[in-house]
């Protein structure tokens, strides 16, 4: 089977990818676009005519976000520092302790100081520069696995810097701007979603009326430095990341179903590369935590609930696709400590954050494979893949911890179905009452 290929690439941005296409009466919802990767794509589709809810867990920073949007898809670009104020005080740190407290920890204040784990873990790091004393194979795998890992540092906020780009990228290389071509800006409106909330994804999908044309699974959380339940005792990265997105896209099937050529385009990673689903040990009950294990495997849960799903969906005409953004400085990295930051590179000596590390790409560039998948008449009828650097990823035949491709477990047939299975028995349990 030949890979798909468009006529992008990993430079390419948001508003190329979607030049020339319109988007007017279609509707999409957005996870998690406050900041980052989310927020891009949001206004490459608001710009293109699409309406679009902000599905976010912050109605104030949604608010900042929608006017921003509105604002960008109106002719205006606003600065980096009207992008910070979007984003707004990076959020604390998602522990479940953290967010049950309300404690501001982390994101926008001094790096934590490291703990055990994180000093244990940056003699990994050390280790996979060649820096370090462990020269075992194993040693070097997994040190290799978490640089790969940390490499998608967004460092912003956890080294206390603003969002680092605006909301223009520039001149577009192809063409006009999206959405100036053939008509105006669509809506901007903002919902409250917290995906580690059942009765809130429940709550969102139960009052969404009409057809749904675009469902983009964007949110996400990485690396929670300790073992992190939720009330329901699952692994909180698996839990938001791929059990939150699950429920909300079941939860919208019907409104997927009403709309012609429906896409679900979920924002997985090449963290996936690192770590299949344990199906004996979800949520670390028995082994270690691993916070790199713990987010990578939830990205492998993510697309194989991508290839079930698109499976299932097919005679409903819903395409459903999964996606590496690329490496890009967001507010995905809040949980990395100064150090971690610094030996990937997302730093400078002085620990400075870099805008665009050698490497990684820019915001804009980052969402456009979400954009891609969402929007592109190029893709038009394919699901159930795996996208990077806006084509088709290739098997990644050889065991690997990082870097680029698919992985085997990611695409097996048997393994999506148990994943599939495993999902909807999980969803099935009731949610303990709420604690507060
Ligand atoms: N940046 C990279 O290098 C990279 C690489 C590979 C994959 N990705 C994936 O790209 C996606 C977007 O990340 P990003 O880099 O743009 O990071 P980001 O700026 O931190 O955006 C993540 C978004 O998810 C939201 N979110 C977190 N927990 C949530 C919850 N419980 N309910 C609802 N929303 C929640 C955040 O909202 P709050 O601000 O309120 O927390 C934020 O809006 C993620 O799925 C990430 O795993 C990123």
């Amino acid at each position: 089977m030949s890979l798909i290929t468009t006529p992008f690439d990993a430079q390419s941005t948001a508003s190329e990818v979607i030049d020339g296409v319109r988007l007017d009466g279609k509707r999409a919802v957005i996870t998690g676009a406050t900041s980052g990767i989310g927020l891009h794509t949001a206004l490459a589709l608001v710009r293109a005519g699409a309406d679009v809810t902000l599905a976010v867990r912050d109605l104030t920073a949604g608010e900042r976000a929608a006017a921003l949007i509105r604002e960008s898809a109106a002719g205006q670009t606003p600065t980096d520092g009207d992008l910070a104020g979007a984003a707004g005080p990076a959020r604390p740190a998602d522990t479940a302790d953290a967010a049950e407290d309300g404690v501001l920890a982390g994101a926008a204040g001094p790096a934590r100081p490291a703990d055990t784990a994180d000093a244990a873990e940056d003699g990994v790091l050390a280790g996979a520069a060649g820096l370090a004393r462990r020269a075992d194979a194993a040693d070097a795998a997994s040190a290799a696995a978490r640089v790969a890992a940390t490499a998608q540092a967004g460092a912003s906020s956890a080294a206390g810097a603003a969002p680092t780009s605006d909301l223009s990228d520039g001149p577009a290389r192809v063409g006009s701007r999206a959405g100036l071509a053939g008509g105006g800006p669509g809506q901007v409106r903002v919902a409250y979603l917290d995906l580690g909330d059942r009765a809130s994804i429940d709550a969102f999908a139960g009052s969404w009326t009409g057809p749904l044309d675009i469902l983009v699974n964007n949110a996400g959380i990485m690396a929670l430095p300790e073992l992190t339940l939720t009330p329901e005792g699952w692994e909180r990265q698996f839990a938001i990341n791929h059990l939150g997105h699950a429920a909300l896209t079941l939860g919208l099937q019907r409104a997927l179903a009403a709309a012609p050529g429906a896409r679900v385009v979920t924002v997985s990673s090449s963290a996936h590369l690192m770590s299949p689903v344990d199906f004996d040990d979800i949520h670390f009950a028995r082994r270690p935590y691993e916070r790199w294990t713990a987010y990578a495997q939830s990205k492998t849960a993510m697309i194989l609930f991508t290839r079930a799903l698109a499976k299932r969906w097919a005679a409903d005409g819903i395409t459903v696709n999964a996606l590496h953004p690329g490496y890009i400085m967001t507010n995905l990295q809040r949980h990395l400590d100064d150090a971690q930051l610094r030996f990937v590179g997302a730093t400078d000596d002085e620990g400075k954050p870099l805008e665009v590390p050698p490497g990684w790409k820019t915001q804009q560039q980052g969402a456009a494979t979400s954009v891609l998948l969402a929007a592109s008449p190029l893709v038009e009828g394919v699901t159930g893949r795996y996208f990077e650097d806006c084509a088709e990823a290739a098997p990644q035949l050889e065991p690997t911890t990082g870097g680029s491709g698919i992985a085997p477990y990611a695409i097996d047939e048997t393994l999506a179905d148990r994943l599939y299975d495993e999902t909807l028995r999980l969803l099935s349990t009731e949610p303990p009452a709420r604690s507060r």
